[in-house]
């Protein structure tokens, strides 16, 4: 079976650390590796995005590859064909396999399938290349990943799971914050309160994500009103750390989960973070398709 890359604990430690570090160096040298040279790449969005598409598309052309974007809709995965012979004819074409859909055992299944690596973009359960763009921006901040304390304040969604579960393969302390009755109760933070200024004591960096994520919208208005006391702003973040950052997997919804201030301050990485999806990515697929 090719590796895969489905919730992120296809990685040991020292391979995740290992990767961010090659990440930081691809970053600084983007066009120096070409491990995609002739090949392609098929990347299946069954759900929208403005930054997964455009890291990965970029990615994999500064890799050398070609690829190729196949919306929901365009496969005939939509008329009914099945995971698995999709799987086995996009393997005949391309060298890997991204897909962002809903269901995470679709992913399972496409990879269970799939001659090529497969990876996750995004299910309803997971969003571990997130967590990659994520561990090197704290790696640029801090100048290492081990050892420092992330705490998630927010709705615990895909991004939160992840966060958690790479977070803490690389080391990373991860603090949750949510309501009673969240579904983070069911994630797996080392430690979980309904406090965020608990939460946020010594944290690192704070990090927010939206309340109201893809397929939540009919809850959306009793999120807003539960998660109120969850936003991030600049007291918040004078609770955490002397020098601590903010992050965001975005999109944001300033005045919601964050303020303005905060999203767009001094204090935030989250713009480079948004960049870094793009390296963490390219260093991912050199892992997977070229060893
Ligand atoms: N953070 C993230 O995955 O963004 P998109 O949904 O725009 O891809």
């Amino acid at each position: 079976m090719p590796p895969h890359f489905l919730d992120g604990t296809e990685l040991s430690r020292d391979e995740l650390l290992a990767l961010i570090d090659r990440a930081a160096a691809m970053k600084a040298h983007p066009l120096d590796a070409r491990p995609l040279a002739g090949r392609s790449v098929a990347l299946v969005f069954e759900r929208p995005s403005t930054r997964t598409r455009l890291s990965f598309e970029a990615g994999v052309f500064e890799l050398g590859g070609h690829p190729i974007v196949l919306r929901s809709g365009e496969l005939q995965l939509s008329r009914g064909e099945s995971l698995r012979d999709t799987a086995l004819v996009l393997a005949r074409h391309v060298a890997a396999i991204g897909i962002r859909t809903g269901p995470h055992a679709d992913v399972v299944e496409l990879a269970e399938h799939s001659a090529v690596p497969v990876i996750n973009m995004l299910t309803a359960d997971h969003h571990p290349v997130q967590v990659l763009a994520d561990l090197l921006t704290l790696r640029e901040a801090f100048g290492r990943v081990e050892g420092l304390k992330i705490a998630y304040v927010g709705d615990g969604n895909n991004v939160a799971r992840s966060l958690a579960v790479v977070g803490a393969l690389g080391g990373v302390e991860v603090a949750g914050a949510a309501p009673a009755g969240d579904p983070l109760e069911a994630g797996r933070p080392a430690t979980l309160t309904d406090d965020p200024a608990e939460a946020v004591a010594g944290a690192h960096a704070i990090y927010a994500d939206v309340w109201v994520s893809m397929g939540d919208e009919d809850t959306a208005d009793r999120r807003r009103a539960d998660l109120a006391p969850y936003r991030i702003d600049d007291a918040l973040l004078d609770r955490a750390a002397p020098g601590a950052i903010a992050l965001h997997c975005l999109p944001a919804h300033p005045g919601e989960e964050i303020t303005a201030e905060v999203l767009y301050g001094s204090r935030q990485r989250i713009w480079d973070e948004a960049e870094n999806r793009r390296h963490a990515q390219k260093a991912l697929l050199e892992l997977l398709v070229a060893g």
